[in-house]
């Protein structure tokens, strides 16, 4: 759950990595450092803290190579020592590491006996070492390496540098993510693809078990086995302003606001008038036919995102629907069968718990379909079809614009499949109509922002609240009340609507906090009747509403009408705002929220 950089070409190496390193933050940011070498002088930084430039780079000159990290502890405690870059003993071999490292402690003891001295309580300073004394046996840092990595379990990508090989960058992928950017007599290599734009446009996201040997002129993948691999170019499809902040003050509230360009891009091309074109899931041909069964799995927002296609696809097709976040579903005994299809959600496409789902899922020859963000992700990579989101970066921690594309692209697939199946042509004509009135209607929703600021500014005392949906819109009050907990630090549980009578109702006293979620679906009479009750203990309710007549209502939020299916698109929204806007009163750091990393490529 780290953030590495590596950069090799025209003397900014230093301007980069500190560039990268801020774009990569949102992955780790309890520590940082960089090495920059300029031909004569290796300059070494580790601070603890956000990354700052001027006071920590006073006396560090610009170099042509360097590697960077940003740090989220798992082994060893935030300290400078801790921090990346990592060294041997001469301080000659640096590198940065995201992963772990799983039998450190007894390649640890075995240097440690033979006299290497530890900077540092972490997994990754053993590679430093172990490099050290296989390059002195070989001379040859990328036999040394090729070594190294025998005698390493776990997952890691890694960038080493050498100021005996200074013009040799050296990156290395295993479960973990790697990409290699390609400019003009320059190359970048990175976690994720948010600094590869700072070289250009191009890039190669590396296969586990791939190494790549750059040069300022040219670079080489090789596997493990040290024979030469094939490799994809690949382009970036968004621009500088898709990764800055602009003028808002933080990402989140950003990538809200860009909710409604990431539905259109996710719909873009993809809607004909009475059917959906998914090229990724066309390929599977007949192999569709033999599914009966769907299980959907992903992590945090995006889980969610699944659970309410969950109920669309019970509504559009007729498979069997399950659904269960990764991290339990990688452990159940789960018994896949071959009418079996796996669908997986991840906005960044590295998620471990959903990664070893779905090479759970492959093993046992199920077909596997992702839906995913980041193009030349883990995700994407490794799933036999699937759909790209495109809702562009996301930055801030919590994933906001991506859940609305994520089900997007599952109303999609649903229609896409219920056609072959019990979906009538003109049912899908009419969802795909309304479909394209969401981007429209969300822009709507995001007028009301003083009104949920005010809604908002009451909130800030509370310490406890409840969220309350039913059916498609129970993935919602669960959505917004993790966005509540994550961002504004408050505690907040979602029930279903109807549960509230075998339990949560204990909790409402005078003013307790309840947001309601109730449009105008096929349980908004019950859900009016759960809200009276409610009301009745003296709680203050606020509603998510499509009635036009909750005007008599003290607290409301009002969206437009649309299909039942489709509300979580609209009804979330007012919640992403509340989470966002009772956070900020609250003065959070609300792009990079206490103990939370975005990427967990971790367990
Ligand atoms: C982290 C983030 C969440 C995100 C989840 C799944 O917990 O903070 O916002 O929903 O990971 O991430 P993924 O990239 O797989 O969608």
């Amino acid at each position: 759950m780290c953030g590495i950089v590596g950069y090799l070409g025209k003397e900014k190496a230093l301007d980069i990595i500190l560039a990268s390193l801020k774009r990569l933050e949102y992955r780790g940011y309890d520590s940082w450092g960089f090495v920059v070498y300029n031909g004569k002088k290796i300059f070494l930084k580790k601070v603890v803290g956000k990354i700052t430039e001027a006071e920590n780079i006073a006396g560090v000159q610009n170099g042509f190579v360097g590697i960077g990290h940003t740090r989220w502890a798992t082994h060893g405690k935030v300290s400078e020592n801790n921090a990346h870059p990592h060294f041997d003993c001469q301080q000659k071999i640096f590198l940065v590491h995201n992963g772990i490292i799983e039998n450190y402690d007894l390649l640890k003891e075995k240097l440690l006996n033979k006299g290497h001295k530890f900077n540092s309580e972490t997994d990754t300073e053993v590679i430093c070492h172990l490099l050290e004394d296989y390059k002195k046996k070989f001379k040859n840092l990328k036999q040394a390496v090729l070594e190294t990595l025998k005698e390493l379990r776990g997952s890691f990508a890694l960038v080493i540098f050498d100021k005996d090989n200074p013009e040799l960058l050296i990156g290395v992928r295993l479960a973990s993510p790697l990409i290699l950017g390609v400019g003009e007599k320059e190359f970048i290599l990175a976690s994720d693809l948010l600094p590869i734009n700072l070289v250009g446009q191009k890039f190669i996201a590396l296969n586990d078990e791939e190494i790549v040997f750059v040069t300022k002129k040219d670079f080489e993948i090789k596997n493990f086995t040290n024979q030469q691999k094939l490799y994809l170019f690949q382009e970036i499809r968004w621009g500088q302003e898709d990764i800055e902040k602009g003028d808002f003050p933080d990402f989140m509230i950003k990538e809200i606001f860009e909710t409604p360009r990431a539905v259109r891009n996710t719909l873009k091309g993809r809607l004909l008038s009475d059917e959906v074109k998914l090229g990724g899931i066309e390929l599977l041909g007949d192999k569709l036919n033999k599914i009966s069964k769907i299980v959907l799995t992903g992590c945090g927002t995006a889980y969610y995102a699944g659970l309410v296609g969950k109920y669309v696809f019970e509504e559009l097709t007729d498979f069997q629907i399950e659904i269960d976040v990764a991290s339990e579903l990688r452990y159940r005994n789960y018994k896949f069968d071959d009418k079996t299809a796996l669908i997986a959600i991840s906005q960044s496409g590295e998620t471990a718990d959903t990664l070893e789902v779905i090479k759970e899922a492959k093993k046992k020859n199920i077909i596997t379909l992702g839906i995913v963000n980041v193009p030349g992700s883990s995700i994407s990579r490794i799933v036999d079809a699937g759909i790209f989101t495109y809702a562009g970066p996301e930055r801030a921690v919590a994933s906001t614009k991506a859940y609305y594309s994520q089900i997007t692209a599952l109303i999609m697939l649903a229609i896409f499949l219920g056609l072959r199946r019990k979906l009538s042509r003109s049912e899908a004509k009419n969802i795909l109509e309304e479909l394209k009135t969401i981007p429209e209607k969300q822009e709507k929703i995001l007028n009301l922002e003083s009104e949920i600021i005010k809604i908002a500014s009451d909130l800030t005392k509370s310490r406890s609240m409840l969220y309350l949906g039913r059916k498609f819109n129970y993935p919602v009050a669960l959505e917004g009340a993790l966005k509540m907990k994550e961002i504004a630090y408050i505690h907040a549980e979602a029930y279903p609507g109807g549960e509230m009578k075998h339990g949560p109702l204990a909790l409402v006293e005078h003013d307790f906090p309840v947001v309601f979620i109730n449009p105008h679906d096929s349980l908004y009479s019950k859900s009016l009747s759960n809200i009276e009750e409610i009301k009745a203990r003296g709680a203050k309710v606020i509603t998510i509403t499509d009635d036009i007549n909750c005007h008599f209502e003290e607290n409301f939020i009002f969206v437009h009408h649309t299909l039942e299916l489709l509300t979580p698109l609209l009804t979330t929204l007012p919640l992403h705002l509340l989470a966002y806007h009772t956070a900020k009163l609250l003065n959070r750091n609300i792009d990079r929220p206490r103990n939370l990393a975005k990427s967990v490529t971790v367990e």
